[in-house]
């Protein structure tokens, strides 16, 4: 159980990619706090989780409130005295160009996208800082790593959330801090169903979207969970500050 007596939190854990991470993470022997700004979903994730037999707490926390983020690293703190894994996975997408994004639709995905992984951090941090031990995952994606069409606001999103990676791996990878941006290609969420209903015609998008990566499907949020289970161990000891892409080989070649 490569997880044992690691205490880890993930944001937006009631749906998608987040949701499969908590319950792979207590598969893997994990104590998991199971987050997101919307209650109810999260609830039912922990509710899951101690189904299997696996430990989970539930809290809301929305990751664009910073009274939110301190409440819940005191509520951890207090429960367990520290916290070992922080997956920043909670983000929105958004379609659109330049010309089709609002200055509202902008302010909202950085909000989440970017100053929510800020938050989160900022606010359990110093307790890992103070032990000399920690590791954080966030979700960045296959667009924070190469351009995709008609998505402006999202991708310049997720190349921040990579160069914060990158700082933040740096900046503490002498005091026992990990940090890693996972980039996955297309997965088969509700992020991506809720996608494909803004285009004309969500089929062709589908498909479309599909033909961008090589083994010619989406992956399973279980799959992007099996590497976020991987980089929160020990095992993964020597992998700071990277970019990791599970993109079915999107970014191989043309
Ligand atoms: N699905 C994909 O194809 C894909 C690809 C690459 C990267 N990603 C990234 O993976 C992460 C998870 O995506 P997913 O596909 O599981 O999405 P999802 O929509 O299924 O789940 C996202 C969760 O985040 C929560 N959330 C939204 N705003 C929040 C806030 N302010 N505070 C806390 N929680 C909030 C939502 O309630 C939801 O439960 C996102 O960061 C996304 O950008 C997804």
């Amino acid at each position: 159980m490569p997880l044992s007596d690691h205490i880890a939190l993930v944001t937006g854990a009631g749906s998608g990619i987040g949701a499969a991470i908590a319950h792979r993470f207590a598969r893997e022997g994990a104590t998991v706090w199971v987050t997101d700004a919307d209650r109810a979903s999260a609830e039912a994730t922990a509710e899951a989780i101690t189904a299997e037999g696996g430990t989970a707490h539930f809290q809301p926390l929305d990751v664009t409130d910073e009274a939110s983020c301190a409440d819940a690293a005191h509520t951890v703190h207090t429960a367990h005295g520290r916290l070992d894994v922080l997956v920043n996975n909670a983000g929105v997408g958004h379609v659109g160009t330049m010309m089709e994004t609002t200055g509202a639709d902008f302010d909202r995905l950085y909000a989440v996208n970017l100053r929510g992984v800020f938050n989160v951090t900022q606010a359990f941090l110093p307790g890992m800082l103070e032990r000399k031990h920690g590791v954080v995952l966030n979700l960045a994606s296959i667009g924070g790593i190469v351009g995709i069409k008609d998505r402006l606001a999202y991708c310049s999103t997720k190349f921040a959330v990579v160069g914060l990676t990158k700082c933040l791996a740096l900046d503490h990878a002498s005091d026992g801090i990990r940090a890693v941006a996972i980039c996955p290609g297309r997965v088969e969420t509700p992020f991506v169903t809720q996608r494909l209903q803004e285009y004309d015609d969500p089929d062709a998008a589908r498909r479309e979207m599909t033909a961008t990566q090589p083994v010619g499907r989406m992956a399973r949020p279980e799959e992007i969970a099996a590497a976020a289970a991987y980089l929160a161990s020990d095992e993964a000891g020597f992998v700071t500050g990277v970019p990791f892409y599970i993109d079915g080989g999107w970014t191989a070649g043309t």
